[in-house]
């Protein structure tokens, strides 16, 4: 068979690691694996090369990855999957493996409709998709965080100031939870933990007055203005604030242990899946199980609120 690989929406550390298991266990079943570039658009350009093992050797520890990716609005429209999928056939490719989120997901959904034998594996640093405990590059990324929340403790304590540190996650709130819990963060504010601002501030000022020399907050993005948010703080709560934008940073470097498992063990699960003839199927990792579910079941869902929350003072 010969199958395509693609990776597609915001990079995540451990997409390489996902490539080369695709490329190697492809290769080792008897299977042409060809790379597609800058995700749905290089289907759209018909931009695809055949790889070997050779071609993914010494991509194991790269952040981002090799291949490239975008994100393409025009793939929305039904016109221009239907080109993507002929590129795709003209090539004799009927097979495709698309790392990436929700977004990919669709689209992947789509292709299939159109006759491509697609297999999703989760790559986002968000931790955001259904039907799986964790996707590839979200260990990475917290561990990026975890040190940074350590570092602002670090001048915080110094200067007696309390941090806001705001870490992405769009909808999701595991970016900031997990770092939040590693990092003895004070308050973990996400779209599943909204934190009443008045109640933190007036907890704040009695830190402030019970002598504590700093304090944190981690916050998903898109909750609260993080600078307004200090500002307020600095006015109100007695300590002094600075807010800290985490950005892209979070999406860079070399992929964790744990994600370089992750992402071998989700790589090889694909392409066991298209032996068995199985598509239409996103990837998923379940107790330590490798698991998969139709996109349909996958696509849009919401997952149910993460059990560390129990761990998590209530501010609300
Ligand atoms: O990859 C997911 C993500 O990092 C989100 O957490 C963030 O909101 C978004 O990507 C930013 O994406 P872009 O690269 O389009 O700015």
């Amino acid at each position: 068979m010969k199958i395509g690989v693609l990776t597609s929406g915001g990079d995540a550390p451990g997409m390489n690691v996902a490539i080369r298991a695709v490329v190697r266990a492809g290769a080792n079943n008897g299977h042409k694996v060809y790379g597609i570039y800058d995700g749905y658009r290089g289907l759209l350009e018909s931009n695809f090369k055949l790889l070997n093992h050779h071609s993914v050797s010494g991509i194991l520890t790269l952040g981002g990855t090799v291949l490239g990716t975008s994100r393409v609005p025009e793939f929305l429209d039904h016109e221009v999957r239907v080109q993507a999928a002929e590129n795709l056939k003209k090539k004799g490719i009927e097979a495709l493996v698309v790392i990436g989120g929700d977004g990919t997901y669709r689209g992947a959904m789509e292709l299939t409709k159109l006759g491509i034998k697609c297999v999703g594996l989760p790559g986002t640093i968000d931790n955001d998709i259904a039907g799986t405990d964790f996707t590839i590059g979200f260990h990475t990324a917290v561990e990026t965080i975890v040190d940074a929340v350590d570092k602002l403790r670090d001048t915080s304590t110094s200067h007696q100031r309390c941090s806001v540190l705001e870490v992405m996650g769009r909808k999701c709130g595991d970016l900031a939870l997990y770092a939040g819990i590693c990092g003895g963060a004070e308050f973990i504010w996400t779209p599943e933990n909204p934190i009443d601002k008045d109640k933190m501030l007036k907890q704040l000022t009695k830190y402030k007055k019970e002598g504590r020399r700093h304090a944190i907050v981690v916050l998903t993005e898109k909750q609260v203005d993080p600078h307004a948010l200090a500002e307020e703080i600095s006015a109100k709560s007695g300590f002094s604030s600075r807010a800290t934008v985490l950005g892209y940073i979070q999406r860079g470097g070399s992929p964790c242990p744990d994600d370089r498992i992750l992402a071998s063990r989700m790589g090889n699960y694909a392409i066991e899946l298209l032996n068995q003839g199985i598509y239409g199927v996103a990837v998923g990792v379940r107790d330590n199980r490798m698991i998969s579910m139709p996109f349909n079941n996958v696509v849009g869902q919401e997952r149910p609120k993460n059990q560390l929350y129990s761990l998590v003072k209530k501010v609300s």
